[in-house]
């Protein structure tokens, strides 16, 4: 029916990266549009305690496991947990990201190119490409298995389809050395997921599992006054993101409301890649 094209009622929806800033509000979304969100992060205390707060307020039957997306044995044991316990598996949202703690005093700053650890490279694409990959290898091998398919989406960004401007993140004060830069993996690992986007549109499809890329754009999260005039200036509507506003985007492309969009790339960002 027409007034539910977008409810999620009885859908299984796996979630990673599920409580961080936006993990939480997609989580929230899934979980009011009627599906049971299946939560993934890597502590099992705070997946614990936003699946009862997801239960209290939308009786959403939430649950959540401490899973690290870049260990495929504990991927593969999950899913057959899920297959276990619920029977089919309908979406999956790849959200999580590698967030590395730098905590570095040398002369020249870790961010840039030229002193960029390799390690840290590793962890952001372990997290970021392989652990969708593998995901996408067994929840989505599970979504490809259920009678109606399913919606797989990756949570790409902006940056996965313009290059980052330096010049956003440059302080005044700093030699060239020590200039912070947006990390060169950070554009590897959203524009790769593109790639992967593209491949599963097609990989799955005589499946009816449909897989579609969303571009997030920044999202305002206590950023400093001088980057906040610096980005906005490069976005048509002036503001950043508040973290609340992808939450239609999601349900749209996990419900049958966009039952034909597959092999999507959809840029929500104010309108900064228009530019
Ligand atoms: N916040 C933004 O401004 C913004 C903009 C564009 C795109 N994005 C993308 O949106 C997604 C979510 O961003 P966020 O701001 O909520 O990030 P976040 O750092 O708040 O959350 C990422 C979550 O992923 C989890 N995680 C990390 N490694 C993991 C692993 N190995 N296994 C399981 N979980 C793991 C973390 O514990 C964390 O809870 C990311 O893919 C990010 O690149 C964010």
């Amino acid at each position: 029916m027409l007034e539910d094209l977008f409810r999620l009622d009885n859908k299984f929806i796996v979630i990673t990266g599920a409580t961080g800033l936006l993990g939480r509000k997609h989580a929230k979304a899934i979980a009011c549009y009627g599906a049971v969100p299946i939560l993934l992060d890597l502590s099992q205390k705070k997946i614990d305690d936003f699946a009862n707060e997801l239960n209290d307020k939308y009786d959403a039957n939430a649950i959540g496991f401490e899973v690290d997306i870049t260990n495929e044995k504990m991927v593969k044991d999950n899913a057959d947990k899920l297959i276990a316990k619920f029977g089919r598996i309908d979406g999956l949202v790849n959200n999580a990201a590698n967030n590395p703690q730098f905590n570095d005093s040398s002369k020249k700053h870790h961010t840039r190119l030229e002193n960029f650890s390799l390690d840290i490279w590793n962890q952001d694409l372990a997290v970021g490409l392989t652990g969708a990959f593998i995901c996408c290898k067994h929840y989505g091998y599970q979504i490809s298995k259920n009678k109606k398919g399913g919606s797989i989406v990756n949570i790409s960004s902006d940056l996965g389809l313009i290059a980052p401007d330096q010049n956003l993140y440059s302080q005044k004060s700093l030699d060239a050395d020590l200039q912070p830069v947006k990390p060169v993996s950070y554009s590897v690992v959203k524009t790769g997921i593109i790639g992967l986007t593209r491949y599963l549109a097609t990989y799955w499809a005589n499946k009816n599992v449909r897989c579609n890329a969303m571009c997030p754009g920044g999202v305002e999260n206590n950023l400093s006054a001088s980057f906040m005039k610096k980005v906005t200036a490069k976005i048509p509507m002036n503001r950043l993101a508040k973290a609340n506003e992808y939450q239609g985007t999601l349900i749209w492309m996990l419900s049958d409301a966009s039952s034909y969009l597959n092999g999507s790339i959809i840029a929500i960002d104010g309108g900064r890649t228009t530019w």
